[in-house]
C-alpha cells in the first residue's frame, strides 16, 4: 500500500503538465567574476549551462570525471569569452574521489557564489560501483550529499550564496517514496526508472534538510527540473533503450539553452536572493509530490547518507 496515495492531488500533476510547456525567466544582469562551481560539465546541461555563466562574466570551477574533455571545455570558454576556468577530477561513482574533491572545495579562500549539482546519469541495468554501492543512487545523489555536507562550515561563513540541485519531474516515478532500508536495490526488482526517481526524490529529501541548516543564512537551496533536453544522458544504456529514447523522447526534446537560462536565472537573479526549499519547473516554482515532502523519510535518509558519506554528528 503506498503511504502517499490520499495525498496525491491530481492539481498537482496537471501544474506539472501545464508548466512543462513554459519558457524559462530570462536574468540579463551580470556575474563577473562570481564563482560558479558546476559537476558534470563535460557534456549536455552543465556544459551549456558553463557557457551561459561564462557569457556574463563568471568565474568556472568544473568538477569533472574526464580530464581531456575538461581541458576542452575549459580551453574553449576561455577563447571564446575570456573565462577563468578551472577544474577539479572526481568520478562521482567512487567515495574517495568526492570526497577529495570535497575537501579541495572547502579549502577554497574565496566564496563560492553558486553551486550546480549536474552530474548524473542513468542506467537501465543494475550497476554496482567499487564501494558496493548502487551506481545510480551513489552517482545522482550520494556524491551531492557528500559534497553538500562537506560544504557546510564554508557556506555558513559566507554572507550569500545558492546551491542548486539539477533534478528532475523524474522523481514523480518514485510514486511511493524511497526504500530506506534498501537504497542500492539489493531486495527489490531494479529498473532504469526507479533507480533514477529514486535517486532524484533523494536529493529533493536532502534539501528540506539543507534548507532548515542554512535557515537565518544567505545560503540558498533549490532545486530544478531542466525540462526534457537532448543531451548525451542515456547514451551507455543499450541500443533498444536508445532506439526507444530517440522516437519517445528525444523528438519533443528543447535546446540545451533553455536548461542553461533557467540555471542562470536560478543561481544569478537577485529575484531569488531569499527563495529556499524549492522546486522548480525550468524557473516556474512547483508544488512538490507528497514523497518529496516526508520530513521523516528526510531525516532518516540524511542519517544513513551520513553513514554511507563517512560522517559523523557534530
Ligand atoms: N536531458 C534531460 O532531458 C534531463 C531531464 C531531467 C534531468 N536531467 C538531469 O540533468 C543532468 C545533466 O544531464 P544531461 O542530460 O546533460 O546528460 P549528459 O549530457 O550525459 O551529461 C551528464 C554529465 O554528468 C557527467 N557524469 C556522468 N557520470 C559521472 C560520474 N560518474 N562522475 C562524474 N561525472 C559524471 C558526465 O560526464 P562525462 O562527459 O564524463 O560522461 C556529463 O558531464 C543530470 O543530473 C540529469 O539527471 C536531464
Amino acid at each position: 500500500m503506498n503511504p502517499y496515495l490520499k495525498q496525491y492531488q491530481w492539481s498537482n500533476i496537471f501544474a506539472m503538465i501545464h508548466n512543462l510547456g513554459l519558457d524559462p525567466k530570462i536574468c540579463t544582469a551580470d556575474f563577473y567574476h562570481r564563482l560558479v562551481v558546476i559537476t558534470g560539465a563535460t557534456s549536455g546541461i552543465g556544459y551549456a549551462a558553463a557557457r551561459k555563466y561564462a557569457s556574463h562574466g563568471a568565474d568556472l570551477l568544473l568538477i569533472n570525471r574526464n580530464e581531456q574533455k575538461s581541458e576542452e571545455v575549459c580551453d574553449a570558454l576561455r577563447k571564446e569569452f575570456q573565462t577563468n576556468c578551472t577544474y577539479l577530477l572526481a568520478d562521482f561513482s567512487r567515495l574517495s574521489d568526492v570526497h577529495a574533491a570535497a575537501k579541495r572545495l572547502a579549502a577554497l579562500d574565496g566564496k563560492i557564489d553558486v553551486l550546480i549539482h549536474n552530474a548524473g546519469l542513468y542506467l537501465t541495468k543494475k550497476t554496482r560501483t567499487e564501494d558496493n554501492l548502487e551506481a545510480v543512487f551513489q552517482t545522482n545523489y550520494l556524491s551531492t550529499f557528500i559534497l553538500n555536507y562537506s560544504l557546510l562550515e564554508k557556506l555558513k561563513a559566507q554572507t550569500s550564496g545558492r546551491i542548486l540541485f539539477v533534478n528532475s519531474e523524474a522523481y514523480r516515478f518514485a510514486v511511493a517514496g524511497l526504500h530506506l532500508d534498501d537504497l542500492s536495490w539489493n531486495r527489490h526488482p531494479y529498473s532504469g526508472l526507479k533507480s533514477y526517481g529514486a535517486a532524484k526524490l533523494a536529493q529533493l529529501l536532502s534539501m528540506i534538510k539543507l534548507t532548515e541548516l542554512y535557515q537565518g543564512t544567505g545560503i540558498t537551496v533549490n532545486a530544478m527540473h531542466p525540462g526534457n533536453i537532448k543531451t548525451n544522458s542515456g547514451q551507455n544504456n543499450g541500443w533498444l533503450y536508445k532506439k526507444l529514447k530517440s522516437i519517445l523522447v528525444d523528438r519533443s526534446a528543447r535546446p540545451m539553452d533553455v536548461a542553461a537560462e533557467a540555471l542562470y536565472y536560478l543561481g544569478a537573479s537577485p529575484e531569488l536572493e531569499h527563495i529556499s526549499g524549492k522546486f522548480f519547473n525550468l524557473t516556474t516554482v512547483e508544488e512538490p509530490a507528497p514523497p518529496a515532502l516526508d520530513r521523516s523519510a528526510a531525516e532518516t535518509l540524511w542519517k544513513i547518507s551520513m553513514d554511507l558519506g563517512g560522517f559523523y554528528e557534530k
